[in-house]
């Protein structure tokens, strides 16, 4: 597929390019500055991107850049989500541009647009409820506006998924095609955490649910490698099972 990658110069944005590449994908990096993504990828590797220079808060020309390359789907991993519930970023800002100018794009031509973004694990639903875990534990709330504005769209609008991870860390400072992680693949699950570690601890009155959700929290650290290679890997399916979900994932072999 050819994919617009909005955020290419980022610590997953950079992994991104990478895992594209290595999964036979065409990258169209769109980055502030192609100055800065040219010193941040090897040259080798940047010359095989084609870079498209904007702001990830300008709806036009996202959609501008994915109708004049013939993108068929779109990563967005630019912005990043304030920790702090009191604190704000220009994430939510960011994501619903993005969101805009790739259902802008998919009208025009007349097909809905594949498209992953960014969430956490706080948007995911505590397991065996309906509830997010951000409700027992409110850091990162920026990604509950964005999940509002991907459930109102209509329907068919835009084939969205939503990737949610706890922590993400480097294997490596360097990038490189092909892409290699010393991880395996991650497991995946729509809405919850996958694999999670429940207790009778989650019965206790209040705190419970708190307190099991800080236990398991640190299981789901996962490499910039592996959360890149997943999306490269899902992308070359047009049929996902992760259209219209947020998704959960784990490296299970932890
Ligand atoms: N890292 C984690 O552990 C983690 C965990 C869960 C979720 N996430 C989410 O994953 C996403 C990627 O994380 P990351 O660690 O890769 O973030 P990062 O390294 O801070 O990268 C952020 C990217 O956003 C770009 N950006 C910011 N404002 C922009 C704008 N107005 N126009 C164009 N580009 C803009 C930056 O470009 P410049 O180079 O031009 O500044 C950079 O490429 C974030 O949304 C974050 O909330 C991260």
């Amino acid at each position: 597929m050819k994919v617009l990658l909005v955020g290419a110069t980022g610590n997953l944005g950079l992994r991104l390019v990478a895992a594209l590449l290595t999964h036979g994908h065409d990258v169209v990096a769109y980055a502030r500055s192609s100055k800065r993504l040219g010193a941040l990828l090897p040259e080798a590797v940047y010359n095989k991107v084609t870079v498209v220079e904007g702001n990830a808060t300008d709806t036009t020309s996202i959609k501008r850049a994915i109708l004049d390359n013939d993108c068929e789907a779109v990563v967005n991993t630019a912005g990043v989500a304030a920790m702090a519930p009191w604190r704000r970023n220009n994430m939510p800002e960011i994501f619903s541009a993005v969101l805009k100018g790739t259902q802008q794009a998919g009208s025009e031509k007349n097909q809905p647009l594949r498209i992953w973004l960014l969430g956490g694990l706080g948007v995911l639903n505590f397991p065996g409820t309906e509830t997010m875990l951000s409700n027992y534990v409110p850091i990162f709330l920026e990604h509950r506006e964005n999940i509002k504005l991907l459930r109102a769209l209509p329907p068919h609008s835009v084939d969205w998924s939503l990737l949610c991870p706890s922590t993400m860390v480097a294997e490596k400072s360097e990038v490189s095609v092909p892409a290699k992680s010393s991880h395996g693949r991650l497991t995946a699950e729509a809405s919850s955490p996958p694999l999670w570690k429940d207790s009778w601890l989650k019965h206790i009155p209040f705190l419970g649910k708190v307190i099991l959700a800080g236990m398991n929290a640190p299981r789901y650290e996962t490499t910039l490698e592996q959360n890149a290679d997943f999306i490269a890997s899902d992308l070359k399916d047009r049929e996902s099972p992760w259209i219209g979900a947020p998704v959960g994932i784990i490296d299970a072999a932890r």
